[in-house]
């Protein structure tokens, strides 16, 4: 079997499926854009599309929309502020964009925070706050509703699949993201709205939420305490990637991935999809894991 992973991204770009996507013209919305993973996203895409960022912080909104127009040039982002939480903001984004370009392709839902102490401020924000960015996206894409048609990418996590001890509630968050988009990978659902759905799972990367120091601060060693964080996560980030790196996964999403697919970008590596296997499969057999240990 190819191994993924080792193939550089312009062969993945190179083999990607005849109906390859268009980027010519496209309009996406970026939540949680104006830093980290969003802001590497938003990138990428700047360099075939037009972008709305929507975030929290003004200042930063502000800031992040000069530098990318520096960049980019004028007339291709703008930014709204919106806290993906609160979903009348989110509408008022959603209606202020599509009314400003004319029209909406593509919805990444990119929102998140590491607040252990703060449970339901974790749950608004990583899981209600990319619900009804879904169903915004739905609602302002489907051909169903008048739309032309989209893609939803929704930011989940390597911790979204496997779990992360240190973080249960985050972990538990970007769980909620998979199972969701798993749920909706049927494709009846792709012919109704002609929307694609997907999932992507960063990796440990680079951003503001993942600083060693506000990773900390986020997560509440009340469970565990003692425990020497700066040994255990110091080894951790020599594993930390780019947000650009999840950015052109994003876009190699966008050119081969199915709908309801989810992803992995991780090390600077190209992306890779992941399958998950039906509960039967993952049956606990103690016979055969005892003879495994001596015959596998
Ligand atoms: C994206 O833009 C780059 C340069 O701006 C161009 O070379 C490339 O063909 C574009 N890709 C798509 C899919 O439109
Ligand atoms: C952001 O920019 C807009 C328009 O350029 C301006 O009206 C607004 O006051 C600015 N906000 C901040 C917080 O800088
Ligand atoms: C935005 O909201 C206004 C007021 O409710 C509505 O008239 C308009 O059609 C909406 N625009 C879009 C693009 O949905
Ligand atoms: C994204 O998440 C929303 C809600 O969490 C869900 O409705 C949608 O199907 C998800 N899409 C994917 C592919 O993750
Ligand atoms: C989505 O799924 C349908 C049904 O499997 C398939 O026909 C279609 O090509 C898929 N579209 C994309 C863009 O993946």
């Amino acid at each position: 079997m190819i191994q993924r992973t080792a193939v550089p991204f312009l062969a993945l770009l190179a083999c990607a499926r005849s109906g390859s996507y268009d980027f010519n013209g496209k309009i996406a919305l970026v939540t949680g854009a104006s830093r980290g993973i969003g802001l590497g996203i938003t990138t990428q895409l700047l360099l075939n599309g037009s972008v709305t960022m929507v975030s929290v912080n003004a200042a930063r909104g502000n800031q992040t929309v000069q530098l990318l127009t520096e960049k980019f040039g004028s007339g291709k982002v703008i930014w709204l502020q919106g806290d993906v939480s609160d979903a009348e903001q989110l509408e008022e984004a959603f209606n202020a964009s599509t009314s400003h370009w004319g029209g909406l392709d593509i919805v990444v839902n990119g929102a998140g925070v590491v607040d252990e102490p703060h449970p339901a401020r974790l749950i608004n924000i990583n899981a209600l706050g990319v619900v009804q960015g879904t169903i915004l996206g739905f609602r302002y894409m489907s051909i169903a509703k008048g739309g032309r048609g989209g893609v939803i990418i929704n930011v989940s996590s390597i911790y979204g699949i496997d779990p992360i001890s240190f973080v249960p509630v985050y972990s538990g968050t970007k769980a909620f993201v998979v199972g969701l988009g798993r749920s909706f990978s049927n494709p009846l659902y792709y012919y109704y709205n002609n929307v694609r759905v997907m999932t992507i799972c960063p990796g440990i990367t680079k951003t503001d939420i993942l600083s060693k120091e506000q990773f900390m601060n986020g997560m509440s060693n009340k469970f565990l305490p003692g425990l020497n964080l700066i040994a255990y996560l110091g080894s951790w980030f020599i594993y930390e990637q780019s947000s650009d790196n999840v950015g052109k996964a994003v876009i190699v999403m966008l050119n081969d991935g199915e709908n309801g697919s989810v992803w992995v970008s991780e090390n600077e590596q190209p992306p890779y999809q992941v399958e998950f296997s039906n509960r039967r499969a993952m049956k606990k057999n103690k016979l055969s894991s005892f003879f495994d240990q001596f015959f596998g």
